[in-house]
């Protein structure tokens, strides 16, 4: 079978740390050209992966004929522009997250990709984390019976150090809420289901990050109620969480409470959960079981490398994945979309002080 050609537009630092590493495990995908307009990152890329064929612009790497899929991982402004060029032109399409700008360029996304029947998918990264794999699956098979309260917390240490695009309101549309939060309502989405409603606040501490003017929030919280089950939620994230660290070492915390147990997830222990049962007074590490360690199809070998790293490496491979199977990816810009509803319902209530209910 003919390898899968992949084209990547901005080459920074996710590409390096997740989807290179990531793409390595496919052997039906073959890395086949590079895009970026910052010409220093693209000759670094270029010289690191062996690829010859760059582009500065992607309408160059999109008018490849062997680019077969895109993994789009610029700033949040250009997702919705060059995922439409890519999806106009036939290829399967990855996006970094957040995908759009706001709810009404994530719909036109999902529409363009359905008609044109291309594969397309969202980087929700940390559904491919063990744990929260295994904690997808028990609160969907009725572990913990009913679910009554969602909660995530996200706390992080940056200080006042520049964020370069991420504090600029027209390159990046939200600050924390799309930065970090976006995943933590897909954990809110994917373990308890649709969100209905949302009221949330924002606040910007930090107006100036070395210098350069911040005009985005550094802290969000949202208090949710999800549609159905009348289940609630609350999600807080931080960049000035002062001595917390950053990266996967940071707090990233994330519990359900149902009527027959309660499931904790820390993300920096991603092969364990902490587990108690109605009836009982304290929770039991537990740790995920065998066939939870990788996503399924995945080749890796889950004994081997740093587990707080390598998970992510299996959201390539779902792409991959996904194309040869002709299926649908998990998550797809459906997923995109809809946390990206709730974003735009979150600023809003921010903005209007009340409660926002999301569009369905
Ligand atoms: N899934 C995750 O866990 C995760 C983690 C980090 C970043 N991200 C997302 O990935 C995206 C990129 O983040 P990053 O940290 O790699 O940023 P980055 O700044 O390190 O890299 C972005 C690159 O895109 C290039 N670029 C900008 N506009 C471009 C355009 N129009 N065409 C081609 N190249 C362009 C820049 O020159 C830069 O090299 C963002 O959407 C971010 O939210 C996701």
């Amino acid at each position: 079978m003919k390898q899968i050609g992949i084209g990547i537009v901005g080459c920074g630092g996710i590409v390096l740390q997740n989807h290179l590493p990531g793409l390595a495990l496919c052997p039906e995908a073959r890395l086949a050209a590079l895009c970026d307009t910052n010409p220093i990152v693209l000759q670094k890329a270029s010289q690191q992966t062996g690829i010859t064929a760059v582009f500065s612009r992607y309408e160059g790497l999109l008018a490849c004929a062997d680019v077969d899929a895109v993994i789009i991982a610029t700033p949040n402004v250009s997702h919705a522009p060059i995922a439409l060029a890519a999806i106009a032109a036939g290829k399967h399409v990855l996006c970094e997250k957040p995908i759009a700008m706001n709810h009404a360029e994530a719909l036109a996304m999902l529409a363009a990709a359905e008609k044109a029947n291309v594969r397309h998918m969202t980087a929700f990264t940390y559904r491919f984390v063990p744990a929260m794999n295994w904690m997808a699956h028990l609160v969907k098979s009725g572990f913990i019976g009913q679910p009554y309260h969602f909660r995530s917390c996200r706390l992080q240490d940056w200080g006042a150090r520049a964020v370069g695009w991420r504090q600029v309101a027209k390159m990046a549309g939200s600050g924390e809420l799309g930065d970090m939060l976006s995943h933590r309502i897909d954990y809110a989405h994917l373990l308890i289901g649709p969100i209905q409603r949302v009221v949330a606040d924002t606040r910007r501490f930090l107006d100036l990050r070395e210098g350069q003017p911040s005009d985005l929030e550094d802290w969000v919280a949202i208090l949710a109620e999800f549609s159905g089950n009348r289940a609630t939620g609350v999600l807080e994230s931080s960049k000035l969480a002062t001595g917390r660290g950053e990266g996967a070492g940071s707090q990233d915390y994330c519990e359900v409470d149902g009527s027959e147990g309660t499931l904790v997830f820390q993300l920096e222990r991603p092969l364990e959960l902490q587990i108690a049962k109605h009836g009982e007074n304290s929770l039991r590490p537990t740790p995920v079981p065998a066939q939870f360690l990788k996503w399924p199809g995945s080749p890796r070998d889950p004994q081997t490398g740093d587990p707080l790293v390598t998970f992510r490496y299996d959201q390539d491979v779902e792409f991959i994945r996904a194309i040869v199977e002709q299926r649908p990816c998990v998550p797809s810009f459906h997923d995109g979309a809809r946390a990206q509803a709730v974003m735009d319902a979150a600023l809003l209530s921010a903005k209007e002080q009340r409660w926002v209910e999301i569009p369905k």
